[in-house]
């Protein structure tokens, strides 16, 4: 019985990382310093391996541990591990549900939410041009936030913006009753609700319906000059039809956290873009520490023949 960490799909990223595959390593161990837990690449006999963490792993190495009863995901996301060819289907895959992930998510969507709103960067030119310029609008909060994506992370965030007064309307797969937000689902609602989005946040999971959603036709149906905000993943977004849709002032600016290039390349035009915020991917980087108990709770019940906690629908991809 051993439990093996895999993080990093090359050795660049693998010592890049190091540090969270020793924080890993360190939080199962304070659990139970007896527990058998080895981090890639020095996996001794694959055949004694039970329970299998990854983020971002060597694709192509799933198919070695012929004896995995459960393989976990080390983020809320699973779309770095559902691109792997050689998944067993037979086997559980499981992910992290974390509430203190959850509340840093929350807080850098409501932070960038409200720089938007609470125009921040026009009182700071302001500031910088020494002009008191008591003009209205002093704020946009009377314009409608939209999610795209209601799931543990995007629902507390409608919790939260609806705490603080703003208008909402979100789009989910399924139909779904949230206070102080009128709700649409599916395809078929897509439009209603894009057409009412002045700031569009996407927190949707990266699956093949979902893949290139931020797109042309998608910003085309906002109202003029509205904001996107991305915390979901770079594929989601299509980056030439943004860096049009900021041109042609359809959108008026973006937030981006998340990039089809991980690292984003150091020529990039978003980099330098004027009205393009770009943060490296951490919106809500898991926790070892806090994250750790599940993880550690899916291995009890695992071991205990039973059932696992945050499993994902592969069929559904999240
Ligand atoms: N930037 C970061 O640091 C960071 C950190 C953590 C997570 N994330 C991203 O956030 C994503 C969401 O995480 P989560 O834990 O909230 O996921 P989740 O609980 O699985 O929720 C996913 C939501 O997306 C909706 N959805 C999925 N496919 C859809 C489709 N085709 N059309 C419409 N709605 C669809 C689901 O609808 P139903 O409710 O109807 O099923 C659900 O509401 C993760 O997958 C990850 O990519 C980013």
């Amino acid at each position: 019985m051993a439990i093996a960490i895999l993080v990093g799909r090359n050795e660049v990223e693998q010592q890049t990382y190091n540090w969270f595959t020793q924080g890993w390593k360190r939080a199962l161990l304070s659990f139970n310093p007896d527990l058998d837990v080895r981090t890639w690449p020095n996996l001794g006999n694959y055949a004694d391996i039970d329970y299998v963490l990854v983020w971002n792993h060597p694709l192509g190495i799933l198919k070695k541990f012929t004896q995995a009863k459960a393989i976990a995901s080390l983020a809320a996301g699973v779309d770095h591990l559902l691109v792997d060819p050689d998944i067993d289907h037979h086997v559980p895959i499981v992910r992290i549900m974390d509430p203190f992930m959850a509340t840093d998510i929350v807080q850098y969507v409501t932070a960038y939410v409200l720089q938007y709103v609470k125009l921040v960067s026009h009182w700071a030119l302001k500031q910088q041009q020494k002009m008191w310029f008591k003009q209205p609008p002093f704020t946009l909060s009377n314009k409608i936030i939209g999610i795209m994506g209601l799931g543990h992370l995007g629902g507390k965030a409608a919790h939260v913006l609806h705490q603080l007064g703003l208008k909402l309307v979100g789009w989910s797969h399924s139909p779904k009753t949230i206070t102080g937000m009128t709700h649409y689902a599916g395809k078929a609602q897509l439009h209603e609700f894009l057409a009412q989005a002045n700031v569009l946040i996407c927190m949707l999971p990266l699956t093949k319906e979902t893949k290139n959603i931020l797109n042309r036709q998608t910003f085309a149906q906002l109202p003029k000059a509205s904001y996107l905000i991305n915390v979901g993943r770079g594929e989601h977004l299509v980056e030439d039809d943004l860096l049009d849709a900021l041109a042609s002032g359809q959108l008026s600016g973006a937030c981006l956290d998340v990039f089809r290039h991980e690292p984003l390349p150091f020529d990039h035009p978003f980099w330098s873009h004027p009205h393009i915020i770009v943060t490296p991917h951490i919106a809500s980087v898991t926790n070892p520490e806090t994250a750790a108990p599940q993880v550690m709770e899916n291995y009890r019940r695992l071991l205990a023949g039973e059932e696992l906690l945050h499993r994902v629908n592969l069929r559904k991809g999240y």
